[in-house]
């Protein structure tokens, strides 16, 4: 029998999507289908990405669409759609717009995708994370955010410059919501295997962690006009190939927690083991008492926000 490909839809052809979809073609993952409420928009960069695939050795196919009944039979949908930030506004200053966003795409992906397990990144993410598990249904191993991949990759960049490292050779760890209550962990953090505080003294480490926990703010900042999309788009991607070919990785992203860390209830970024059946696992580290009261500041932080913006 021959076997069926991965099929990935991706949620809004923007910036952070077609990146994403550009990252799988080049990973050879499967069929692409880019949908956004643009029809010309997605079939644009889908042809446009397709034409490339000599020139960067892919095939497949990708194709853009605003029909929800195109991804169907999707493993993974992962969903852009949405407002990005710009200079002034907090991600959380998105989030009418982009709630009503989310429940459109929902409602699309819980009709024709509804065995899909779904990646969200529209922000604010953590909150966008729970609205979608709501409006899909979806049980909550099949709903997760992406965050702590790309923030542990900011924080990895600032620390491979200090160090003068390949940044191949830096592990961070960054936890708690993808905003201001952000918990960068230098205790979890290491380098070639070396605790990052035996390479860099204390008050690097400090600058480091508060650069990290700002570090979209700076790129909206220096574009003027949106947020950053190369990371964010490679690092939704990283997600999706997780879950296509079953790698188990263990990154940190926003799962729903039901008690671990004393939080319950709420989308937080903690670390997880992803695999083809979404979040496998929910790993609780030993934090110290200030870690994890920074990560339950997070968590109480987007709970508040959760009832008294979105009425949960
Ligand atoms: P963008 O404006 O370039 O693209 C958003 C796309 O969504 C547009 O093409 C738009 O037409 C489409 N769209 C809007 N409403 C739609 C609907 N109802 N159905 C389908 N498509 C729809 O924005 P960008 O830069 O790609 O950012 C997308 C989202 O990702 C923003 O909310 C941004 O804040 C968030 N983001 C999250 C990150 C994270 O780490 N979680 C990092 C970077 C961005
Ligand atoms: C970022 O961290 C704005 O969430 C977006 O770049």
């Amino acid at each position: 029998m021959v076997k069926q490909r991965n099929k990935i839809a991706v949620i809004g052809a923007g910036n952070v999507g077609a990146t994403c979809a550009f990252v799988l073609a080049q990973k050879k993952l499967g069929d692409i289908v880019l949908l956004d409420i643009f029809e010309g928009f997605a079939k644009g960069k889908a042809l446009d990405m397709s034409q490339d695939g000599q020139v960067l050795n892919y095939d497949g196919n990708i194709t853009g669409t605003s029909n929800y009944e195109d991804i169907a039979g999707s493993d993974v949908v992962v969903v852009t759609s949405g407002f990005p930030r710009q200079p002034g506004m907090s991600r959380e200053d998105l989030i009418g717009k982009n709630a009503d966003i989310i429940s459109q795409v929902g409602a699309g992906i819980k009709e024709h995708a509804p065995d899909s397990i779904i990646v969200m990144v529209t922000n604010p993410l953590d909150l966008m994370t729970y609205h979608m598990r709501e409006v899909t249904g979806f049980p909550s191993h099949r709903v997760v955010g992406q965050a702590g991949i790309l923030d542990s990759a900011r924080m990895t960049h600032f620390i491979a410059k200090a160090v003068g490292c390949s940044e191949e050779d830096v592990q961070a760890m960054v936890l708690g919501g993808h905003g201001d209550t952000m918990v960068p962990l230098p205790r979890y953090t290491t380098v070639g295997g070396i605790s990052v505080d035996q390479l860099l003294d204390d008050e690097t480490i400090a600058s480091i962690c508060e650069r990290t926990a700002k570090g979209g703010g700076e790129i909206v900042k220096l574009l003027e006009k949106g947020s950053a999309f190369y990371a964010p788009g490679s690092a939704a991607a990283i997600m999706a190939e997780a879950i296509v070919m079953d790698r188990k990785r263990l990154i940190p992203a926003s799962a729903h927690l039901k008690g671990e860390y004393g939080l319950d209830d709420v989308y937080i970024g903690v670390p997880i083991i992803l695999g083809a059946n979404g979040v496998e696992r929910i790993m609780e580290l030993e934090l110290t008492d200030a870690e994890l009261e920074s990560l339950q500041g997070s968590g109480n932080f987007y709970k508040q926000q959760l009832s008294e913006l979105l009425g949960y």
